[in-house]
């Protein structure tokens, strides 16, 4: 028994590590919102962070350390943090398998979207290794966790590990958090019917699991009931006598270091080219992972209509996105970086004058170049298939001036922000070409009206208080 009183785990960690030719080694702080809602807990001694080595540079670095910890006091995150040196076969079945090609595209709803040999022989070998690498974490918290310690515990790559836990150590206080949606009942017993109970028994070893909105809470209660015939204890999962309670917990934006961060030299750089890109024009701004469940390609047949059918917006208006690579080695996010430059070609094609480009795509990983765009946007188009919460809807509402919000009913932040945005069905092309034209077209009263709102819903619930409540939630 260790003497760690706070554990998070989590695949991606809050730094990664890289060497540069000359051999000196970087780190860079891990992307997304975990890390931030969780930086302001592991800058406390207490807390040990549990994550993958994701890069030969991280493995090289976790072996190094003394007993595999890393001391981030140098880091913005603070805290220590442990980096599983899983082996590469066991981590490729585990996240690009498992966690990336089955349960994201089935959380997600994008049957469609799962490779044609899933379920098959090899795909069961992959299943191993993915309890393998749910096993690693395991048996690094087991030894690291002091007595009745509480184990935060974060999204897909780990439903089995509360489970683990929980019979290795019943002393264990877990809680486990869901950054993406949750399947519904009829999508969920998609997996085979073995997989499907796992997956669930995973979970319900946690004291407590949590979503980002009601919604997936509720889906997931769903699943509870039809696959284990689990019973519900005032909207809670009772199973085989153990109480699991479900809650929500969607999570806002950290506005000063964002704001912070938006004014430094560098960002103030790449705003000034793309002031220079945007002229007098109105500009569509979306910042994205090339992700299939974001739906980019969608949101560009919405624009070639909205050029279609209000020729007046031509030359008027230009859409710009950053789409950083994402999770390359999977097939179907390669052929979907694809689509997205073979449709912006198209477009442009279409519509370009000597003097306009109607699109510009980025596929690039550029955080200030993100900053600055979000910054600039008059509208900003995020219309996900579905989306745990969406992060970016927050940060841009944060960071534009009086940006209008074009946003899918089906992210997670439509519910704090829907009143104030445009909300769209994602699927529904000619909807959303619509709403990009009444955004472009609304009064400067309005749009500062429903700016205001939007800014006061992105801050409600801070990455702090956020991390507070699923430590409440195992009070
Ligand atoms: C989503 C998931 C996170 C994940 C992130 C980036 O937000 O909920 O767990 O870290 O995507 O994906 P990646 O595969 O690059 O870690």
């Amino acid at each position: 028994m260790g003497a760690v009183d706070i554990v998070i785990a989590s695949n991606r960690g809050p730094v990664g590590f890289r060497r540069d030719a000359d051999g000196s080694l970087h780190a860079a702080r891990g992307a997304g919102g975990l890390v931030s809602g969780m930086a302001g807990l592991s800058a406390d001694r207490a807390t040990l962070w549990v994550c993958s080595a994701l890069s030969d540079t991280d493995r090289e670095v976790a072996a190094e350390a003394p007993d595999r910890r890393l001391d981030l006091a140098g880091h913005d995150t603070g805290g220590a943090v442990e980096m599983l040196p899983v082996d590469e076969a066991t981590f490729a079945g585990a996240y690009n398998t498992i966690s990336n090609s089955t349960l994201w595209f089935l959380h997600h709803e994008l049957l469609d979207s799962l490779p044609a040999n899933a379920f098959d022989d090899a795909w069961r070998r992959d299943w191993s290794s993915y309890a393998d690498y749910n096993r690693a974490f395991a048996d690094a918290i087991v030894e690291a966790a002091a007595d009745e310690a509480r184990v935060l515990v974060q999204d897909y790559h780990l439903t089995l590990l509360p489970a683990m836990l929980r019979s290795r150590r019943p002393d264990l206080r877990i809680a486990h958090f869901s950054h993406t949606p949750w399947a519904g009942p009829s999508v969920f017993e998609t997996l085979p019917a073995d997989i499907a109970r796992d997956l669930l028994l995973g979970m319900l070893g946690a004291d407590s699991v949590g979503f980002h909105s009601r919604r997936w809470a509720q889906d997931f209660f769903a699943c509870c009931v039809a696959v284990l015939g689990a019973e519900d204890d005032g909207g809670d999962v009772r199973y085989d006598g153990r109480l699991t309670t479900v809650r929500t917990h969607p999570l806002g934006v950290d506005a000063e270091p964002l704001l912070a961060r938006a004014a430094e030299p560098d960002v103030d750089a790449k705003r000034a080219e793309r002031a220079t890109e945007i002229g007098d024009r109105q500009a569509i701004v979306r910042v994205d992972r090339t992700e299939p469940s974001k739906n980019i390609v969608r949101g560009l047949a919405a624009y070639r209509e909205l050029l279609t059918r209000f020729p007046e917006h031509r030359d008027r208006v230009v859409q710009l996105a950053v789409a950083y690579p994402s999770r390359q080695e999977v097939e179907e996010y390669r052929h979907y970086t694809h689509d997205i430059e073979e449709l912006t070609a198209a477009i442009n094609a279409e519509f370009e004058t000597p003097s306009w480009t109607p699109v510009v795509v980025t596929i690039h990983d550029d955080y200030p170049l993100s900053l600055a765009t979000l910054q600039l946007g008059d509208i900003q188009l995020i219309n996900p298939v579905r989306d745990g919460m969406n992060l970016v809807a927050k940060e841009a509402a944060l960071l534009s001036r009086d940006g209008v919000l074009v946003l899918s009913r089906e992210a997670g932040a439509a519910d704090q922000m829907g009143e104030d945005a445009l909300l769209v069905d994602p699927f529904d092309i000619g909807a959303t070409a619509t709403a990009l034209h009444e955004a472009l077209m609304m009064p400067p009263d309005e749009r500062a009206r429903r700016h205001a709102g939007l800014v006061a819903a992105a801050t409600v619930l801070s990455p702090h208080e956020w991390l507070q409540h699923q430590l409440d939630s195992l009070a």
